[in-house]
């Protein structure tokens, strides 16, 4: 589910009039559902009640220290992959204790860093880094907690560019290979043993490859528990979201109806759907489970609000340039993906045209939609890019020098801005 609705002819998130936020705030400007984002983890969180579990959120989807506080409040752990995100999830007071520790490329500096604040563990995807993991940590008179990244070669059915569990990625040691590699981890003085850990894709929308890939690894994380002291087996993320609601397809009275809104927005793999599937097999296994979602919590509780700034009717094509470009909001431009585009003022009749809805981006890539039938958009209209809460903001540049966006958290009745927008001399700070 999500919270943004129209009331009385305008878009709402929660109990704010989004309106109001760009009248203070400008556009083009990034806008949360406090509420949203919390449920997600609720429900997510019941569903798996029957396991000894955590969740760790997975920063990259969207690390403003708002969103973090929200969910370390709330009790979530993190899955991080960077010093940076470390550094932000302490700054927001999450607890490095509950950090796992992510990504093939992990440097010197952020392996001390993590070491120094004692994570909960690091992820290991190959053998160079498990070897750099420990001469670190013998060098500070410390063990490493670790769980090697398994690639189970399981086809996640998702776009290429986020698919992860293959044998032809650059994540994870095989499945054949990976016994050995925890026999050598067992042999060096300063590495401990902790886990398993796995994650085959992103935007997964289908139950069937999560437990094909929990099949495929449990025996061997059956036979690993007989020889080492093996705590838990992180499953990952990539549970996949609704990015095309009723929004765009309805008539003016379908998208009236909260109830029907909601209801269309539930997920296409829901919870409860994911739940099922991995809760008895994970249960027979008997280790802690950790989780890694970080889509499935924060994508459908954001929209990127954007301005029209010119309509330009060329012999081909109408083009609707907005004030939000493939800086801000990179996915289209980047996996071809779908955004749901919704008039900020309900549209009063059900009568769509065929439009571009562009940026002011230097590159033909900078779109929005190519042909999408949409309700007629004029100067000055405020439209929302829908289910933007992941992967946006944190993906966002300054390309063609434009300044980052703000952000917005809504909590209920209030909203409060959570990152101020760039100024000019923000983008030429650290050049000397
Ligand atoms: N764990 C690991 C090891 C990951 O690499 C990822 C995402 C996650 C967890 C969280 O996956 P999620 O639950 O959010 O699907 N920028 C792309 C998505 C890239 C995903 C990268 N890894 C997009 O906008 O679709």
């Amino acid at each position: 589910m999500h919270s943004f609705h129209y009331r009385n002819g305008e878009l709402y998130c929660e109990e704010v009039a989004l309106r109001r936020a760009t009248d203070e705030f400008g556009t083009p400007l990034y806008v949360y559902s406090a509420g949203t984002i919390l449920d997600h983890y609720r429900r997510l969180d019941a569903a798996l009640l029957p396991l000894d579990h955590l969740i760790c959120y997975a920063v990259k989807a969207n690390s403003n220290r708002a969103i973090l506080k929200l969910l370390a409040d709330a009790g979530a752990g993190f899955d991080i992959v960077s010093g940076g995100e470390l550094y932000r999830v302490l700054k927001a007071g999450g607890a490095a204790a509950k950090c796992t520790f992510a990504g093939v490329g992990k440097s010197r500096e952020e392996i001390e860093y993590a070491l120094d604040e004692h994570v909960h563990s690091f992820n290991v995807e190959s053998e160079a880094e498990l070897e750099w993991i420990d001469r670190i940590a013998r060098e500070k008179g410390l063990k490493a907690p670790i769980a090697l990244r398994v690639n189970p070669d399981v086809d996640a059915g998702t776009h290429r560019y986020v698919s992860t569990g293959r044998s032809e990625n650059k994540f994870g040691i095989a499945l054949h290979h990976v016994a050995a590699v925890y026999e050598k981890a067992a042999r060096l003085p300063n590495i401990e043993i902790r886990g398993v850990q796995m994650h085959i894709g992103s935007q997964i929308t289908d139950a069937a490859p999560f437990a094909e890939a929990i099949a495929k690894v449990t025996p061997l994380i059956l036979e690993l528990k007989e020889r080492y002291p093996l705590e838990f087996f992180s499953v990952g993320g990539g549970i996949g979201i609704v990015y095309e609601s009723s929004f765009a397809s309805g008539s003016r009275d379908w998208w009236s109806e909260k109830d029907r809104v909601a209801a269309t927005m539930t997920l296409p793999l829901t919870i409860h759907d994911y739940a099922a599937a991995i809760v008895a097999p994970l249960r027979a296994i008997g280790l802690r489970v950790l989780l890694e979602p970080g889509r499935l919590l924060v994508g459908n509780a954001g929209v990127l609000l954007t301005r029209v700034r010119y309509v330009k009717q060329t012999e081909h094509k109408k083009f609707v340039i907005v004030d939000a470009g493939m800086n801000d909001l990179i996915r289209p431009a980047l996996y071809q993906s779908y955004h749901e585009i919704v008039p900020v003022r309900e549209p009063a009749g059900t009568e769509r045209e065929s439009v571009d809805v562009v940026g002011p981006v230097c590159e033909s890539g900078d779109f929005f939609a190519q042909d999408r039938e949409l309700p007629e958009m004029k100067e000055g209209d405020l439209a929302a890019l829908m289910s933007a809460g992941a992967y946006g903001f944190a993906m966002a540049s300054n390309y063609n020098s434009r300044p980052f966006p703000a952000e917005v958290l809504v909590q209920g009745e209030r909203f409060s801005l959570i990152r101020r927008r760039q100024t000019m001399e923000d983008l030429v700070r650290e050049e000397c």
